[in-house]
């Protein structure tokens, strides 16, 4: 939820701390500050709101002069977004800074302690009980001191942490919250995703929980959590700077919209060889899937609702039961799942408490886990027994786009594949539907480049207070998706209803003031959805309906109409979202909204 970098060399600290810091922007974005170790002082320059902010305040770092320091932005847990609760934490001594990304969960009864044995708080946060810990442990020695430290700490954490009598080094220290460390040439760094990384070093080494590592301009030595040292493997960071930049788009959302024909592909394309799906990067054999008894998929927000177009899929393909559950209630629902249970782990990030939390739940229950992951050495991807990449490359916008495409389309994948390898599918059929998934991307540029009508349909829904996004089946799914974008980044309130539901109660709500995005994508229950639309219309409402090109019939129902190209129904929902996506762009735009961060949200949500 917060980003953190350090950096420890010879080049003046502070404006690379403000560029990391700009690339984690997205994490958190409502406060943020440095601390530079200076000679034997710290000097700290925080602010409320946006790294510009704290650009101007620092002119541009260059009021804060020093080769070593940590950095952090901020999404508030503990205690409001003030300057006195920013981080970096100094120590009552002036010796210490600490940045930290996590919640430290028995952060109160520490606190009462420390302020029994006379140490003084300034900020509501749970971090500061950190940098107080480590004054108090530190005697003449701060990697002992981060050691006792971490040992009284409960909660997820990746610290930074700074001291003015060792004025080269910089300890991290990593445990259930992402750290990666960058290794350069006579300068090392460290952040919380590699985005922060890239534009230094593409050489990284991905900490696992409990190691923590001491990090100083020549070398970067990596400890276990008893403190003893150990060899890491270094990784090389494929990601490219291009790509997590806005290159000439106005914002990331934008910009990553019109990257999913690429995503998709890059995604689906290596896992095809001689007209065959593999997965080799899994040990998903025939007898491992011919043994499961069903497939539960957890995940949170658009994940969760690309697990539930994702059911579609595998229910139709494998016949075998899929239950699509949100993390946050799987993992205290003591929920029926055993060795013959699959479950499929949905996450962009690969951070998400509850997702994290829900897996290891299932797993200790005896389930296999298959992780769906875009971010590679996640804490989700270390963790699962399998895992699939989305090859999204990395997505900034805090409303995910292609994250959830990709999603998708490995979904699509994995029931292609386990439908074969289950014999549920025979070579024919199996072999046109591995047809049309290859085809997507070009679906999905031809949704893109027939719907320039979207920003005039923006100015004329942007002005209304609420609207309904409804469907039934795989267009429900869609529609639970594309009320999400809609609600996340234009601030309008937008509900997904099941298109047959809305006669048990909630017609009572339409009127001439709630405008319907109909779906009707789904051959199977199009004249049913249509009949809805005719009874939302007949109540007032302005209809917008999204459908095949061929479904000439709605142009008489429906007030406006984008089409899409047609799309075999059980992969349809990679395309039908474009349209929704683009409308909700447009809607926020419309309405002057921070797109790529909205209000009140952080891109990575590592708590609970
Ligand atoms: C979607 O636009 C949101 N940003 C949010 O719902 C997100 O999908 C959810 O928090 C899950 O994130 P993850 O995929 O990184 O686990």
């Amino acid at each position: 939820m917060c980003g953190i970098v350090g950096y420890s060399g010879a080049q003046d600290a502070a404006p690379i701390l403000l560029e990391g810091l700009k690339k984690l922007e997205y994490r958190g974005y409502d406060s943020a500050g440095i601390a530079v170790l200076n000679g034997n002082s710290i000097t700290v320059s925080k602010v409320t709101g946006r790294i510009a902010n704290l650009c101007e305040k620092t002119a541009d770092g260059k009021n804060c002069p020093g080769t070593v320091g940590i950095g952090h932005t901020r999404w508030a847990t503990h205690g409001a977004p003030t300057d006195t609760n920013a981080h970096p934490h100094l120590s009552n001594d002036g010796k210490f800074a600490v940045v930290h990304n996590g919640i430290v969960e028995n952060y109160m009864s520490l606190r009462e302690e420390l302020i029994e044995k006379g140490y003084r708080f300034e900020s509501q946060t749970d971090t500061e009980v950190i940098v107080h810990l480590i004054e108090m442990y530190y005697v003449g020695d701060l990697k002992k001191a981060v050691i006792k430290t971490s040992a009284r700490l409960q909660g997820s954490y990746a610290l930074g942490v700074v001291c003015t009598e060792e004025p080269q080094n910089v300890y991290v220290v990593r445990e259930s919250s992402p750290l990666i460390l960058g290794v350069g040439v006579g300068e090392n760094y460290f952040a919380s995703d590699v985005t922060a990384l890239v534009s230094y070093t593409r050489n990284a080494i991905y900490l696992e929980d409990g190691e923590f590592a001491k990090i100083t301009p020549d070398s970067i030595t990596v400890f276990d959590p008893a403190g003893q040292p150990i060899q890491k493997k270094i990784s090389r960071i494929t990601w490219d700077i291009q790509s997590a930049e806005k290159g000439g788009y106005e914002h990331f959302m934008l910009k990553e919209i019109v990257e999913q024909p690429r995503a998709i592909k890059a995604t689906i394309a290596p896992r095809i060889k001689d007209s065959e799906i593999v997965l080799d990067e899994t040990e998903l054999t025939a007898d491992y899937l011919r043994s499961i008894h069903k497939i539960v998929i957890t995940a949170c927000g658009s994940a969760y609702y690309a697990g539930c177009a994702g059911k579609y899929a595998i229910e139709h393909l494998c016949h075998i039961p899929v239950q699509v559950e949100l993390a946050s209630e799987l993992r205290y629902s003591n929920p029926l799942i055993d060795e013959h249970t699959l479950l499929i782990v949905l996450s962009q990030s690969g951070e998400t408490a509850d997702t994290i939390a829900a897996m290891k739940e299932c797993k200790k229950r005896g389930a296999k886990t298959l992780a769906i992951v875009n971010v590679v050495g996640s804490t989700i991807a270390k963790t699962a027994d399998e895992t699939l990449y989305t090859w999204a490359g990395p997505e900034i916008a805090v409303a995910t786009t292609k994250g959830y495409t990709t999603q998708l389309a490995v979904l699509y994948l994995f029931a292609l594949y386990a439908a074969k390898k289950m014999n549920r599918l025979d070579d024919e059929t199996y072999g046109k539907l591995l047809e049309t998934l290859i085809t997507l991307p070009k679906r999905i540029q031809e949704t893109l480049d027939m719907n320039s009508a979207i920003p005039n349909l923006a100015k004329k829904y942007h002005t209304t207070g609420s609207m309904f996004f409804i469907g039934r089946n795989t267009d429900y799914a869609i529609a639970l998706e594309g009320a999400l974008k809609m609600k996340e980044i234009s601030y309008i309130h937008a509900e997904s209803y099941a298109a047959g539901e809305l006669k048990h109660g909630t017609i009572a709500l339409i009127d001439e003031h709630q405008p319907v995005i109909a779906l009707c994508c789904n051959d199977s229950v199009m004249e049913k959805t249509m009949s809805n639309i005719v009874e939302v219309k007949a109540r007032g409402a302005e209809v917008l309906a999204v459908t095949f090109k061929e479904n000439q019939k709605i142009v008489s129902l429906a007030d406006d109409v984008i089409f899409i190209p047609k799309v075999e129904t059980i992969f349809s929902a990679a395309v039908e979202i474009i349209p929704l996506q683009l409308l909700a762009y447009y809607v926020a735009k419309e309405n002057g909204c921070d797109i790529d961060k909205p209000k009140n949200l952080a891109k990575s949500v590592t708590v609970e």
